[in-house]
């Protein structure tokens, strides 16, 4: 497994020029991003879709507009219809992460923003709920984002994204790290950038040590 991220402030600082290259997407993928009612998060999906473009062209030995992506029924995962490549992608605030693997992967990165904690009274299982009450209130929030990140990484993972349900299955603490109750699946938080929470989730445990940062100008320098 490999982990990219891709940081996006200067680009977003500086309304960076997305039209341009939105004319070298397909009609299809052009009508799919603007579905995005802001710039920014146009920006964003289309960085995305750079990466793994980028990175699956490299693999496979071609142009990165040659990738094929497909979609899974039921979920709507994007998917590689090349045997033993998978991936998946997130985006928030000013990052994009991808994690590629030779199994399937579910990754998620959250910018941490103050948040009512009710919302995992509502959304998470009670078991995660009663953990999140007995941390000090000083980490609540942060603690709060990694469940989030797992717990949406485990639904990516297994490509039901949110309509799977958060409180369907449980996250519990393990030493340093995280379980999934059932244990079929692991998880890895990674720290990208301190006010953000990053997770990733496979079926194995063999999970790179670090995030591999590249600038969205190298991608762009292949994807034309
Ligand atoms: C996928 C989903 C979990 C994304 O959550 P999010 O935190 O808003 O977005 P993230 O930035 O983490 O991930 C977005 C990326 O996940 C990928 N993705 C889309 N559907 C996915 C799925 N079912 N499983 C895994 N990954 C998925 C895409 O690459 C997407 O990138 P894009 O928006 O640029 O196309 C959420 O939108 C979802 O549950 N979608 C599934 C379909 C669904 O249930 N729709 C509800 C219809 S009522």
């Amino acid at each position: 497994m490999k982990i990219y991220g891709v940081n996006l402030a200067e680009q977003l600082q500086h309304e960076f020029p997305l039209e341009q290259w939105l004319e070298l997407l397909s009609a299809e993928r052009r009508d799919s991003l603007c579905r995005f009612k802001r710039w920014s998060d146009r920006l964003r999906s289309f960085t995305g879709e750079c990466l793994i473009r980028n990175l699956a062209g490299a693999y496979l030995g071609c142009r990165p507009s040659e990738v094929r992506i497909a979609k899974e029924s039921g979920g709507g995962k994007p998917v590689l219809p090349y045997a033993g490549m998978h991936f998946n992608v997130s985006h928030s605030g000013e990052w994009v992460v991808c994690a590629i693997d030779r199994c399937p992967v579910g990754i998620d990165v959250e910018e941490i923003k103050p948040i009512d904690l009710g919302i995992a009274e509502r959304f998470f299982s009670a078991d995660e709920y009663k953990a999140l009450l007995t941390e000090p209130a000083d980490r609540q929030i942060e603690m709060f984002y990694e469940l989030w990140t797992l717990k949406e990484s485990y639904l990516k993972q297994n490509g039901q994204g949110l309509s799977g349900g958060l409180d369907s299955f449980t996250v519990t603490r393990n030493g340093s790290g995280y379980n999934e109750v059932s244990g079929q699946c692991f998880f890895r938080l990674y720290e990208v950038d301190s006010r953000y929470k990053l997770s990733v989730c496979a079926n194995h445990t063999e999970f790179p040590q670090e995030v591999i940062r590249l600038p969205l100008d190298h991608l762009l320098q292949e994807f034309r």
